[in-house]
């Protein structure tokens, strides 16, 4: 059975207890519209607290460290956001990749770490600007899921999301075609059959992300293989991210 559109909200680095009251509005909409399935991660900081109090929505981390603890100066484990309450965690978003120079293989590290620690992970792909003008945009995408994702991902193929993110569409308003999204999600989803078989390959949800508002969703999200949508800027008001969640179901 599909599974429900599934709407995140990734707050980045904005958010201090001054949001809570914005976590509530997302909470009491996304109890009135369960066709979607609504989640947020904010800064870890808020982690705990808008745990504490959600009634319907998923909390998650943008990141987490590849090992279990140890001496490594302001880094947070998997198990510790966890622990935090956190459901689900955001790795290989490209603003790490780009700003903390994460590879592949610590993008996987860190995946085989978070689902060792019980947690759900959204994993992020997506070309640059120059890649896709040089043609090579599907080749790119696909290799860079290959190498981010654990070696044994069956086991866990039914606690993974994928995120499709042009990185020249995050935070600029620009959007990729739906002809473009489409052609990338159909690319991934024969990468998922091929990495967790039939059964668990066609259940994976690929989010779009990159400059979604409540003014585009609607043409997204219909988008064939469009599961949902990973959301930045939108996402930091309950009235924009309700109406982008509201366009999914
Ligand atoms: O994680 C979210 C994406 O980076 C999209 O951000 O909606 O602000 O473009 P944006």
């Amino acid at each position: 059975m599909p599974l429900r559109p599934y709407i995140v909200g990734n707050w980045k680095m904005h958010g201090t207890r001054a949001m809570l009251s914005e976590a509530r509005a997302i909470d009491r909409a996304a109890q009135r519209h369960m066709k979607v399935e609504v989640a947020l991660a904010p800064p870890y900081t808020l982690i705990h607290p808008i745990h504490r109090e959600a009634e319907q929505i998923m909390v998650g981390a943008q990141d987490c460290h590849h090992e279990e603890g140890g001496a490594h100066t302001g880094d947070i484990s998997a198990s510790m956001v966890a622990d935090a309450g956190a459901k689900f965690v955001i790795l290989g978003h490209s603003e790490r990749r780009q700003n903390h120079g994460e590879s592949d293989a610590t993008v996987r590290a860190k995946a085989e770490a978070a689902f060792a620690a019980g947690l759900r992970v959204i994993m992020c792909v997506g070309e640059t600007e120059d890649i896709r003008e040089d043609g090579r945009a599907l080749d790119h995408v696909k290799a860079q899921l290959k190498a981010s994702l654990p070696e044994s991902i069956e086991d866990a193929g039914e606690r993974l999301t994928v995120a499709y993110e042009p990185v020249w569409a995050i935070g600029t308003g620009k959007t990729a075609t739906p002809a473009d999204i489409a052609e990338m999600h159909a690319d991934i989803r024969a990468l998922l059959v091929e990495l967790l078989g039939e059964e668990h390959g066609r259940e994976v949800r690929i989010l779009y992300g990159g400059s979604v508002k409540p003014e585009n969703a609607g043409e997204i999200l219909s988008t064939p293989e469009v599961g949902g949508a990973l959301v930045g800027g939108a996402s930091l008001t309950a009235d924009s991210f309700m109406g982008i969640a509201l366009a999914a179901g």
